[in-house]
């Protein structure tokens, strides 16, 4: 590198230091650390995948909700994942990569997806719990990236960010509507809580202190807050929902700190979690398995919408 390009990083990256400092946006057409960019593609194509690959433990119930009102409700959830997987997939694409590459690396297990959505949904009930604990963790930890440093990603979160809150309502709804049932209806939710929560926990990553990457993507304004901060804020939110609900979290840990105006909490299980991230959960083979099927089986889709394309290009 000549002493004039060394000048010149060295102002652009004085540039991107100071949209960062200012909290504004950064923009696809601004220079950014090429580290900056790679941390954006990792966490905005995982979010993604997360997306895409959500939508199957909810799918799993469409054919059977218990009536045509419940049926419409998911199908417009699990409809809106996908539109969110685009979304976010379309901003990935601003950083210089493709659906098709990112596609890929996730079928070929080179990216990771939320380990939340290699458990399985066993009854009914867990379509509710979803919908309360694991939207409702989704929105802690989400509302944050409407203010990320990156604009496109910051921008999309927003949107999401919507929806989501629709999620954890009819979820939510879903379950008070359970909880006036029979002791049988009442008991499947309690059992679907004792199995979504410390799965839910583990959706804000590891512990700060085993956290490789918040410290730089705090710094760089990607991500606004800790793990274990996101992690306490959502503890703090479910316990009085939990109570309004009548059911118990599977917690003996759990109780109020009055010093620490707080909830202080059990310690989940991080080698569950580490196995889960490493493929080793209960459904992960599963849920790769269905979406490399669904890749394949779209091919014919792919190639004639792009074969159309170019024919509009040659007689538009
Ligand atoms: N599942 C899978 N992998 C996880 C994870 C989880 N719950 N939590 C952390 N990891 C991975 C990280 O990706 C990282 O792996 P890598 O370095 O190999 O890429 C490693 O564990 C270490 O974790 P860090 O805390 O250092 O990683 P991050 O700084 O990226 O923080 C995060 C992790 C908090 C999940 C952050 O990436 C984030 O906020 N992502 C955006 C939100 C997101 O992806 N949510 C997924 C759920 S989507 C959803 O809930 C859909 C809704 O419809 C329900």
């Amino acid at each position: 590198m000549t002493t004039t390009e060394r000048r010149g990083e060295t102002e652009l990256s004085a540039g991107f230091e100071e949209i960062v400092a200012a909290d504004q946006r950064v923009e696809p057409r601004d220079w950014m650390p090429d580290a900056y960019r790679a941390t954006l593609v990792r966490q905005i194509a995982q979010h993604a995948h997360s997306e895409i690959i959500g939508m199957q433990p909810e799918g799993n119930w469409i054919l059977r909700a218990p009536s045509l009102r419940r049926k419409a409700i998911l199908l417009a959830k699990v409809q809106d994942e996908a539109g969110h997987g685009l979304y976010l997939y379309a901003a990935a694409e601003t950083l210089g990569v493709d659906r098709e590459e990112l596609t890929e690396k996730l079928i070929e297990s080179r990216q990771k997806y939320s380990s939340i959505f290699n458990y399985p949904t066993l009854t009914y009930a867990d379509i509710g719990v979803i919908g309360w604990l694991v939207d409702g963790a989704a929105i802690c930890n989400q509302v944050p990236l409407c203010r990320c440093s990156y604009g496109p990603y910051a921008r999309a979160m927003i949107r999401i960010c919507k929806e989501e809150s629709f999620h954890q309502r009819q979820g939510y709804e879903l379950l008070m509507t359970m909880m006036r049932g029979t002791d049988a209806q009442k008991a499947m939710v309690q059992e679907a809580t004792n199995r979504w929560w410390w799965p839910s926990l583990m959706m804000f990553g590891p512990p700060d202190a085993d956290s490789p990457n918040t410290r730089q993507s705090m710094a760089w304004g990607i991500k606004r807050h800790t793990n274990d901060e996101l992690r306490q804020r959502f503890v703090d939110m479910t316990v009085p929902q939990a109570e309004a609900l009548g059911v118990t979290l599977p917690d003996p840990e759990l109780r109020w700190n009055a010093e620490r105006d707080a909830h202080d909490y059990g310690e989940p299980d991080w080698v569950e979690f580490k196995s889960v991230i490493s493929g080793g959960g209960p459904c992960n083979t599963q849920r790769l398995a269905r979406r490399r099927r669904a890749h394949e089986s779209g091919a014919w889709v792919r190639e004639a919408a792009a074969a159309y394309a170019a024919k509009q290009e040659v007689h538009p």
